[in-house]
């Protein structure tokens, strides 16, 4: 048993050694062939970051919406946002205002509720889109904001919970 370890141990030992010696050689004898994909990568790197900036742009929202799941996009308000926000009508402000009938409802409209300046400044009223960007990034929509929320990132998710923030209210806005 013991030999058949030793034997199997050189076997296998001789074995990595043959696989570190031909990578080592394969980088000392070629080593130029590392230059095209080094070069490649560090060509395309750039290409990639302005590429990047743009993809910051949310693609529309209102396509998703038709389909969105009103119930889903509860549960997923109950989870993620009902720690700050009551959605009922009358409902208290917490941490942050209440939501009922946030669709179409004016920028940081809600009384009793002191909103953060930048908010304020934002002006206009809640359409689907711009809900859309408050929830993906709060922080990258409204710089300074006091909604201290990192986001829902999927696109469904946010069609969901749009899609039940419509609900909540007297009369329900149109689907776009
Ligand atoms: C950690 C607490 C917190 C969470 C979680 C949170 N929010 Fe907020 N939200 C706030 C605060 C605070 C404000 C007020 C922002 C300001 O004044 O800048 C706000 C503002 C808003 C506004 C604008 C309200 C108005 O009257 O203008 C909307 C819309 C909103 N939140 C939706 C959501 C949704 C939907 C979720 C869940 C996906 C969510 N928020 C999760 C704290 C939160």
């Amino acid at each position: 048993m013991a030999s058949f370890n030793t034997v199997a141990g050189c076997i296998l030992a001789s074995a990595l050694f043959a696989m570190v010696v031909g990578k080592v050689s394969n980088a000392l004898v070629h080593p130029h062939k590392l230059d095209k994909p080094a070069l490649a990568v560090s060509d395309e790197a750039p290409q990639t970051a302005t590429a990047a900036a743009p993809a910051q742009e949310l693609p529309p929202i209102a396509p998703l919406l038709a389909g969105a799941n009103v119930e889903a996009g509860k549960a997923i308000f109950m989870k993620q946002c009902f720690t700050c926000h009551t959605i009922d009508k009358g409902g208290p402000n917490k941490v942050g205002p209440n939501q009922w009938g946030i669709v179409g409802r004016k920028k940081a409209s809600h009384e009793g509720f002191s909103y953060s300046s930048a908010l304020q400044a934002k002006g206009g009223d809640w359409t689907y889109e711009d809900i859309d960007h408050m929830i993906f990034k709060p922080t990258a929509y409204v710089k300074g904001t006091k909604m201290a929320f990192a986001g829902l990132p999927k696109a469904q998710d946010r069609a969901d919970v749009i899609a039940y923030l419509r609900t909540m209210a007297d009369s329900p806005k149109p689907l776009p």
